[in-house]
């Protein structure tokens, strides 16, 4: 593909899915904070702007990665991926990484006191998380669902307890970024997640645990910053036409 330095980060991965995993091994957020331009994301991730064109300039036009396949699909498709695999993903791999979290800081934590605080981080992420979760599947995903199918009947929107869903759409995105941000500080205290030679195996699957856990939660939240709120407010925008051609 051909990069343009001012096309944000957030659509050259819509556009390109494949240009996904550039990002990743970039440290660039393409997500959470993608609505940065090429140029302003290599400069906040400390990335060379010429080597991330030559990276990107490499990338195959390839229609693989799930990203393009849901640009497709429908939004209530796409939700029963984002709470079957990503949702579940975070439910089953975080106690997980805690209880490594406490080994690996009980071992290593007296060399490496940036172990601890990331911890702290981890603690407060997950916490932070599972209450979004239960935002996204108890709230706002079954309005989703239930003004698609409005749509597809042409029928008047479902009754909303929050006005537009724009309201609720704009908290998610600010839990995102906290998130974001969360993760950012992470791969900072780690150093990218770079394990010291000496380190005992627990400590090495726990930073590839992290690693794979940040690199799950980008792609979270990119379907749903990305693809999923827009297609809501979207359908939001053609029900509500609809109603009003009905007066
Ligand atoms: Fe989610
Ligand atoms: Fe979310």
């Amino acid at each position: 593909m051909k990069p343009d330095l001012n096309q944000t980060v957030r659509e050259i991965a819509i556009e390109h899915p494949t240009t996904v995993r550039v990002f990743e091994s970039l440290g660039i957020d393409y997500c959470c904070g993608g609505k940065r331009t090429l140029n302003d994301a290599c400069e906040r991730a400390g990335v060379s702007v010429q080597r991330a064109m030559d990276l990107l300039a490499a990338v195959e036009e390839e229609a693989s990665e799930d990203v393009a396949n849901w640009t497709a699909a429908g939004a209530a498709e796409l939700i029963d991926h984002i709470v079957g695999h990503h949702h579940h993903y975070v439910r089953s791999e975080s106690p997980r990484l805690v209880v490594m979290l406490e080994k690996v800081v009980s071992r290593h934590g007296q060399e490496h006191p940036e172990l601890a605080s990331i911890r702290d981080l981890f603690g407060a992420l997950t916490q932070e998380l599972s209450a979004h979760m239960l935002k996204e599947e108890n709230i706002l995903f079954p309005y989703f669902e239930q003004m698609e199918s409005a749509v597809s009947r042409g029928a008047a929107p479902p009754p909303a307890v929050f006005g537009s869903v724009e309201t609720p759409i704009s908290r998610m995105l600010a839990d995102h970024d906290d998130a974001g941000e969360l993760l950012a500080e992470m791969r900072g205290l780690s150093s990218g997640y770079r394990v010291p030679d000496s380190a005992c195996p627990t400590y090495r699957a726990l930073y590839h645990g992290l690693e794979e856990f940040e690199r799950d939660l980008h792609h979270h939240v990119h379907l749903e910053n990305n693809i999923l709120f827009p297609r809501a407010l979207h359908m939001e925008q053609r029900v509500s036409e609809a109603a009003n051609e009905h007066h």
